[in-house]
This record gives structure tokens, sequence and C-alpha cells, in this order.
């Protein structure tokens, strides 16, 4: 991911990338050379990384044991983050992070790329322009995926590494935050991870919503998108995504009757900047203007407490209060 972002901060007419750093002696400079850039720094130390370069900005895409250490140390020092997504490895890193941001008075947005999708920027409005009050938002994510490596071995290795996508997608498609989870981790018979890849999840969100998680990552077979799939229910309708195509619904015309008459709802793709690319420009346009950004870490850790309560839930086998863990 280091790289991806380095082609991404390489190609934007408006970054340059000033040093490079990697705990691993030799990593940095070979994605260097990997890439063509040649950044002034190169090499294993952070701190004199920054002291040397002074840069606007510190992008932190090391692994998530990584993240609290190179955000706390660079906002620390009054530079601004955007970082990879999850935030930490728990909720008492992620608060000690906001805690930085907060006493640096410098920005730190967790980038999730996955808001930065056409198709999910046109749900939302589907959603928003036709539905009224949402009251249901259910998500299938089905997909077999044979890694290998860490993800193979790991606990909770759905709901820790995949599972923020998608229950940040849920914040941003509802607007609503969570307030309380039951949930369940289970690992089918035949799975080929040692910790639970399946789970289902029950969200209490604001404003009475509730919203349904259910997911495996050994799902042989019809996979779904790894946007997932989706169900809104609301006050004057539905409206759906797959993931995959544009959005599509239907509401009601005249209610009455056995089934109300309905008409049928659309919305094209937004085009936009998908991905890393758009969340960097989106970064860049917060440090000018002062805007609050998608990903803002007083927002971000939102998404990333409905990671750590279900993960706890389901080691509780009771309904978890989001405000007790936060
Ligand atoms: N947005 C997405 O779709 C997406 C996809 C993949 C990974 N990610 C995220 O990107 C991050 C990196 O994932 P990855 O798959 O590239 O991991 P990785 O393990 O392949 O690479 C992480 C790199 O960080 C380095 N590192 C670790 N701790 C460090 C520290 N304290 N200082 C400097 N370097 C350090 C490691 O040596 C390694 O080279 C993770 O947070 C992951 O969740 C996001």
């Amino acid at each position: 991911m280091g790289k991806a972002w380095g082609r991404n901060l390489r190609d934007n007419e408006n970054t340059e990338i000033a040093g490079w750093i990697d705990v691993r002696p030799g990593a940095a400079e070979e994605a260097a050379k990997e890439l063509e850039v040649s950044p002034e720094y190169l090499g294993t130390d952070l701190l004199e990384a920054i002291r040397s370069l002074s840069p606007d900005f510190v992008v932190d895409i090391t692994s998530p044991s990584g993240h609290r250490e190179v955000t706390t140390t660079a906002l620390g020092m009054g530079i601004p983050v955007i970082g990879e997504k999850p935030m930490a490895t728990d909720l008492a890193e992620a608060k000690e992070m906001v805690r930085a941001s907060d006493a640096s008075g410098k920005l730190y947005m967790v980038s999730q790329s996955r808001r930065y999708d056409g198709r999910i920027q046109a749900y939302r409005r589907l959603i928003e322009a036709n539905l009224g009050e949402l009251g249901i938002l259910n998500s299938d994510f089905y997909i077999g995926a044979h890694f290998g490596g860490f993800r193979d071995e790991m606990a909770s290795v759905l709901l820790v590494d995949m599972a923020i996508h998608t229950f940040d997608a849920a914040r941003y498609l509802s607007q609503a935050d969570p307030v309380a989870v039951y949930a369940e981790e289970f690992n089918p018979k035949w799975s080929w991870y040692a910790g639970d890849a399946s789970a289902t999840c029950l969200f209490e969100m604001t404003n009475g919503l509730r919203y349904t998680y259910r997911g495996s990552w050994c799902a042989e077979g019809s996979p779904s998108s790894w946007e997932a799939d989706w169900r809104a229910v609301a006050e004057k309708g539905t409206a759906l995504w797959d993931g995959h195509g544009d959005p599509k619904g239907q509401i009601v015309v005249e209610p009455g009757g056995f089934h109300s008459k309905v008409a049928d709802i659309s919305e094209k793709s937004f085009e936009i900047k998908s991905g890393i690319a758009g969340s960097l420009d989106e970064f860049l346009n917060a440090l000018k203007t002062g805007a609050t950004p998608n990903g803002e870490c007083h927002d971000n850790i939102k998404s990333f407490a409905m990671v750590c309560a279900a993960v706890e839930s389901s080691r509780r086998r009771q309904r978890v209060e989001i405000a007790e863990l936060m």
C-alpha cells in the first residue's frame, strides 16, 4: 500500500515526496527505485526525516501496529497527517491519536478510500433525495479470499481487517452514528482461516436506525462486490446497490391496497477521482481551506469504534454500548 500511495503522491501535481521512511532497512530505497522517485531523505528514522525536511504533511501507511507511533510523532512535531485505515490496533491507541491532533491543533485524517467511489456517492444521493427517514440498512459481504500470509492466522480477521470499510460506508450512507451492537463472529467448518472469518452484526444507530452486517471471507462462489451488496429501507421506499453498477430502487407514489403503488428510481454513478487519489485531494483541500474532510479523526474514530465494539460483543456474547468503549 505504501507503493500505491507513493505513485499517488508522485503523480499528483500538487505534491512532491520529500522523504520515504520504513523501519525495515533498505525498504525505502527499494521502493524509491521501483517508483523512479528521488526523495531527499531515504531511511529508517522518522524523527530525523521530519527534523531535516520540515515536511508539509506525513502520510502514515505503516502496518496498523505502527500507526500510533508514527502519527503521534508527526503531530507532536506540528505536522498534519493523512493515514491509512484502521486508525490503530485498539481504541486506547486511537483516542491517544485524536488527543495528539487536539494538542497540536493539526489535522489528522484517516483515508477511507472506499468513500471516493462515484457509485456509493450516487447511492447516498438516491437515498437522501428520495427515501425520507431511514429505518433499515443492510449490507452483505461474501468473498472467498485466499490471501495466504498474516490474515490466515489473524484473530477476528474479517471484522478487523475488512469490515471497517463496510461499517464506515454504513455511516457515510446513513449519516448516522453507532449506539450499540450485538455481534457474533464464527468460523465455518470448511474455513481456511485460523481466526473467525465470518460475522453477523446488528447495530443500533442514532435515530433508531438498525444496520445489519453479514459477511464472510470464506464464502466460495457467487461473490458479492468488495463494496458489499446494500438495501436501504425508509419511510417512502427502498434503495438498492449491489456494489457493482448504478444504484436503483422504488418509492411509493400511491399508498394503500395490499401493496402500495410504486415507481422506479435510479441514479447514475458520479464522475469523480476515486480511491486514494480522491482522499489525497480532499486532504490537500482541507489543509488549504481549513474545511473538515471525510475521515477527520474525531469522526473516523466512530467507524473504528464499530469494529472494536463488534469484536467485544462477540467475545462477551452480549450487546455492547458504544458509549461504554468511548
Ligand atoms: N485502503 C485500502 O484499501 C487498503 C488496502 C490495503 C492495506 N491498507 C492499509 O494500509 C496499511 C499498510 O498495509 P500494507 O498491506 O501495505 O502493510 P505491509 O505490512 O505490507 O507494509 C507496511 C510497511 O510499514 C512498515 N512499517 C511498520 N511499522 C513502521 C513504523 N513504525 N515506521 C515506519 N515503517 C513501518 C513495514 O516495514 C512495511 O514495509 C494498513 O493500515 C492497511 O490496513 C489499506
